[in-house]
């Protein structure tokens, strides 16, 4: 934790500084910390040289694009809109990969336009009206067919994306029914396999599987991918829990993978690269006290941050200053909103709280701002980027006139 003289700092800022200069709730990403994260990822990968595509779902603020840019990444994106905005971050369309069960013909017609590396189709109907739009333009597009290598990733259940019964992906037999129907297609160039298993995984061994089955697939068709897209899902540390993925084991995994296998691999990581930059800067409205708990009323509600009621996701929460004291009862930090599932954290006890302090939500920099609303029309939080001592506004706070 950044403490100092009982201040909670980000980069050389403290949270109380930050709130009284931008006000409640406010999204605060650290720029030294999505450095970092982008060096070790590079670093953990390091000897399979690996094209590394940010998964713009995770976090798709413009300014953070930039960043991603700056140091290098690619971008996997999934809708039109993510495109347009890794486009305008200055990503470069040759490292651009497009993913999703449901592009529309809108959608894949821009993508081609646009030159991007490849599209990861998820089933024949998509291929289909693929082929149609090469043919009318009289082009040969890149693809990736995306397998769903049936195997569970030990990760929560609503971020799993590679068992059977996911709408995610092709079966293996599907997989090589339709390799071997396109593979000599005049106006389709199926380039890269991609899978794609869930998220906040934090085992290598569901990769291990996943690796085999990939194996597998490539031994029986005997094809050559000139990518294998690995997707993403590297899991990061939340809550208290101390679970980490190997990244060793993960690396040499792949390496000796890779040596049967030449092919170019692709990774799609969000929330390692993000996650864990961001916070959300919340100010206690009212402290409720109940015989049985402590009710910590704050201004941030699930509508700017939606992960512990959609997922039951864990975020740690923390201080902008410590004290002393401890207050030895349940306290439940909820949001203001009408929902009984808007509810951060329930912790056994806590410090010292009074209305008007400022308390931090830490690890949001992933699937966070992304998934907010305007739900009991409250409108959507600032989004700085520190830097040292500097603090700029990345999006402004939504007026309420502007949204009445
Ligand atoms: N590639 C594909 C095809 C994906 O579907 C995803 C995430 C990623 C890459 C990036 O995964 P990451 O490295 O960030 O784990 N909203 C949920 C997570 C949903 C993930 C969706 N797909 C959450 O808040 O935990």
């Amino acid at each position: 934790m950044r403490y100092k003289k009982g201040l909670f700092y980000i980069e050389n800022v403290s949270a109380k500084i930050l709130a009284k200069k931008f006000g409640t709730p406010s999204y605060v990403y650290s720029y030294d910390k999505i450095k970092n994260n982008i060096n070790n990822f590079k670093k953990n990968f390091k000897t399979i040289n690996p094209l590394i595509c940010f998964s713009v779902k995770s976090n798709s603020n413009l300014k953070i694009l930039n960043l991603i840019n700056k140091f290098g990444l690619g971008a996997d994106v999934v809708s039109k809109g993510e495109l347009i905005r890794a486009l305008k971050a200055k990503i470069k369309p040759e490292k651009i990969v497009f993913s999703g069960v449901g592009k529309t013909i809108d959608e894949i017609k821009f993508a081609v336009s646009k030159k991007i590396l490849l599209i990861n189709t998820e089933s024949e109907n998509e291929i289909i009206e693929i082929e149609k739009i090469a043919k009318k333009n009289k082009k040969k597009i890149n693809i990736g067919i995306r397998l769903n290598p049936d195997i569970d990733a030990k990760t929560l259940k609503k971020i799993s994306t590679g068992k059977k019964e996911d709408k995610f992906g092709l079966t293996e037999k599907k997989f090589l029914e339709l390799l071997k129907k396109y593979k000599s297609s005049k106006f389709i160039n199926i380039i890269c396999l991609s899978v794609h298993i869930g998220s906040q995984i934090t085992s290598h061994i569901p990769y291990k599987n996943m690796l085999n089955v990939v194996k597998k697939i490539i031994q029986q068709s005997k094809y050559n991918f000139k990518y294998i897209d690995l997707g993403g899902g590297m899991g990061i540390q939340y809550g208290n829990s101390l679970n980490n993925l190997n990244y060793s084991k993960y690396n040499k995994l792949i390496k000796s993978f890779l040596k049967k296998n030449k092919s170019k691999i692709i990774f799609e990581p969000g929330r390692s690269i993000v996650g864990n930059a961001g916070y959300l800067i919340s100010k206690i409205t009212y402290i409720k006290q109940t015989s049985s708990k402590n009710f910590v009323i704050l201004d941030s509600a699930m509508n700017d941050l939606l992960r512990p009621a959609l997922y039951g996701a864990m975020h740690r929460i923390i201080p902008s200053k410590l004290s002393r004291t401890r207050v030895l009862k349940k306290h439940e930090f909820v949001g203001p909103i009408c929902e009984t599932t808007d509810k951060f954290l329930t912790v056994s006890d806590y410090q010292k709280l009074n209305q008007g302090d400022i308390i931090i939500i830490c690890d949001v920099g992933a699937y966070g701002m992304v998934l907010s609303s305007n739900y009991n029309l409250r409108p959507k939080p600032v989004e700085i980027l520190i830097n040292k001592t500097s603090t700029k506004i990345i999006t402004k706070r939504q007026k309420l006139n502007n949204i009445i």
